[in-house]
This record gives C-alpha cells, sequence and structure tokens, in this order.
C-alpha cells in the first residue's frame, strides 16, 4: 500500500471511471432529481463504485483489528468533544454497559465497533497506529484508499444537487461548503475534508435473534449507504403531520434495498440548516436472524460516510435519536 504522501489519486481513479462511464451509459432514463427522491422515497439513489468485495475486505481488516487488545485499539482514537462515539475519530466500541446514556432513553441495547476514518488520524494518531502494530496499519491503509474514491464520489454527488437546485439560493455555493479546498490533490495528510468515513461491526447480544438498531436521525449534515452484509435497512419519517402540524401518523419505515453500483444517499439532521424544506431521514435496522451473516461475534458489518458541515453543534443523543424532534430550522 502506498503512503499518504505517494498516493496519487489517479493510480486509483482512472479504471473505476471506466465503470463509471458504463454505469452512466447503461441508464435508460436520466435520473430523478436527488430533491425529488428524497421528498417520495426518503433517499436518493447514487453511482457507488465501492464493489462488495472492496468492503468486505475492509471489514475483514476491521475483525482482525477488534481482536487486538484493548489497550492497544483503545488507543487508536481521537475522542469527540462531547465525549459522545458519533463524534469521534478512529476506533470506538459502543455497548450497553459502556453507554448507560441510551438505556437510560428506554432505547433498545446495541454493541457495535466502528472505526472513523479521515486522513488527519494518520498524522495525529501516527504513534498510536504504530504501537496498535501490522493489523492496524493494514485497516487504516484500506480505509484511506476507499475514503479517496468515496471523496471523489461524494463531490460529484454534491455538484449534481447544486446543479439540481441552481435557481434556489439556498443551494449557491453548496459544494464549496463541504469541499472549501476541492477535493484531494495528494496531500492527504494537509487536507482537512468534512468526509467521515464508517466502518462498522454490529456484534451479537446474547438471547437475541433479531438485530434491531434503533431508529435514529444521523448527527451531520448528509449521508451514504455504501455497503452492507444483510438486508433490514429501514427509512423513513419519525412522524408524518398534516398541515396544522397535527401528528396523523408515527414512524412510517419501510425496509430498502440497496441495489449493485448505487449508494444511499439521505439528508441528516443539521442538512435542515442549509435547506428547511428538507426533513431528516430517520432510520434504522431491523434484520431477522435468518437474514443475518454471521461471522464470529458479528451480525452485521455497514460501510457507510457522513458529510458535515463546520460551524454547527454536534446534536444531542436526544436530537439523533428522536426525543425531542427537529424544528424545521434544525435546531
Ligand atoms: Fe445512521
Amino acid at each position: 500500500m502506498s503512503s499518504p504522501e505517494s498516493l496519487r489519486r489517479e493510480d486509483i481513479l482512472g479504471p473505476l471511471e471506466v465503470a463509471l462511464r458504463v454505469h452512466r451509459h447503461s441508464r435508460e432514463r436520466p435520473p430523478k432529481p436527488i430533491k425529488e427522491q428524497w421528498r417520495e422515497n426518503r433517499f436518493a439513489e447514487v453511482p457507488n463504485v465501492i464493489t462488495s468485495e472492496r468492503a468486505e475486505k475492509a471489514s475483514e481488516f476491521l475483525r482482525e483489528f477488534c481482536a487486538l487488545p484493548d489497550e492497544l485499539k483503545n488507543g487508536v482514537c481521537i475522542p469527540g468533544a462531547n465525549g459522545r462515539g458519533a463524534a469521534s475519530y478512529g476506533y470506538v466500541e459502543r455497548r450497553p454497559d459502556l453507554d448507560p446514556t441510551e438505556i437510560a432513553l428506554g432505547k433498545i441495547p446495541e454493541h457495535k465497533e466502528y472505526f472513523h476514518y479521515a486522513p488527519f488520524i494518520e498524522r495525529d494518531l501516527r504513534e498510536e497506529i504504530r504501537l496498535a502494530g501490522p493489523k492496524a496499519k493494514t485497516l487504516i491503509e484500506n480505509m484511506r484508499d476507499l475514503w479517496v474514491i468515496v471523496e471523489q464520489r461524494a463531490h460529484e454527488t454534491l455538484k449534481r444537487l447544486e446543479e439540481e437546485n441552481a435557481h434556489n439560493p439556498a443551494y449557491r455555493d453548496f459544494t464549496l461548503r463541504f469541499f472549501p479546498d476541492g477535493i484531494t490533490g495528494g496531500d492527504l495528510e494537509k487536507h482537512q475534508p468534512k468526509l467521515k468515513l464508517r466502518l462498522m461491526s454490529y456484534k451479537k447480544i446474547e438471547g437475541k435473534n433479531v438485530l434491531s438498531a434503533n431508529n435514529h436521525y444521523d448527527a451531520g449534515a448528509l449521508t451514504f449507504a455504501l455497503w452492507e452484509n444483510a438486508p433490514g435497512l429501514q427509512v423513513g419519517a419519525k412522524q408524518i403531520t398534516d398541515q396544522e402540524g397535527r401528528v396523523i401518523c408515527s414512524e412510517n419505515m419501510q425496509e430498502v434495498e440497496r441495489p449493485d453500483g448505487t449508494a444511499l444517499f439521505w439528508p441528516s439532521l443539521t442538512f435542515s440548516k442549509i435547506d428547511s424544506e428538507v426533513e431528516p431521514t430517520w432510520h434504522g435496522v431491523k434484520q431477522h436472524s435468518r437474514q443475518q451473516t454471521v461471522i464470529g461475534e458479528e451480525n452485521r458489518a455497514v460501510l457507510v460516510a457522513f458529510l458535515n458541515m463546520d460551524n454547527h453543534a454536534i446534536p444531542s443523543l436526544n436530537q439523533t435519536h428522536g426525543v425531542t424532534a427537529p424544528k424545521p430550522n434544525g435546531q
């Protein structure tokens, strides 16, 4: 694997451009505008060139990393300002006994380990990664390669959303808000992107034959669901209100499938600060035992990317998990 300094995007992106052209030409009709898809389905389908093979390989590296001693893997982490896993970088474990807040809120117990990659962790955690050894290095190099691909695709998707909404002042310089320096110019360590790649491993919980991930809003602005190794993702609305704001239905969810070659792209909690017409997507997982892909202690693996804006407060657990409903302006 190459180091961040020697990485050349054309090495990675050359063959993928060919794959993307084939994908584009194979479409019979132009895709529906993203906002229209959001209104109809709560997510949009956008091109994705992360293959299942690549994602599976990365999740294998994550499992190997998770098997390291606690003191080594826990060191590869930059904790979030508010102490919550969702705002951290590097390795995070969340499980009921470590995270009593969720249980106190009446949430279903979840046990998961995940790794949040953004290039600066390779600079800020250099010594911790070295101490954790070759398994940490392999995972991080693999996630770096995926991150470069996802960044390119995310940039293209934002450009498309900006162009589709060129008449709307809310979308002026929209892409620049997330990519102020454009996309990576090869020097990944200096790059401070707002894109975070999460590779996640849900663990079995004793006595449960259904894996349920609590329904929630993602804390950032935009989410790309890139890959998962089992069905069960459900998306929808936390509640449907009539024109007077009265709740007429709650938890209107549908199970969704992600066709090969696509990512599911949806607005998250803070996106309404940009466009107050857009409601965040409420989502979670309900996966029955017959649907599970059990590997060791893991019954679901997922790859997802989050885009955030600068200068916004990190939403509280109450806001992301819907104890406090979001207001139209995203506060
Ligand atoms: Fe989520």
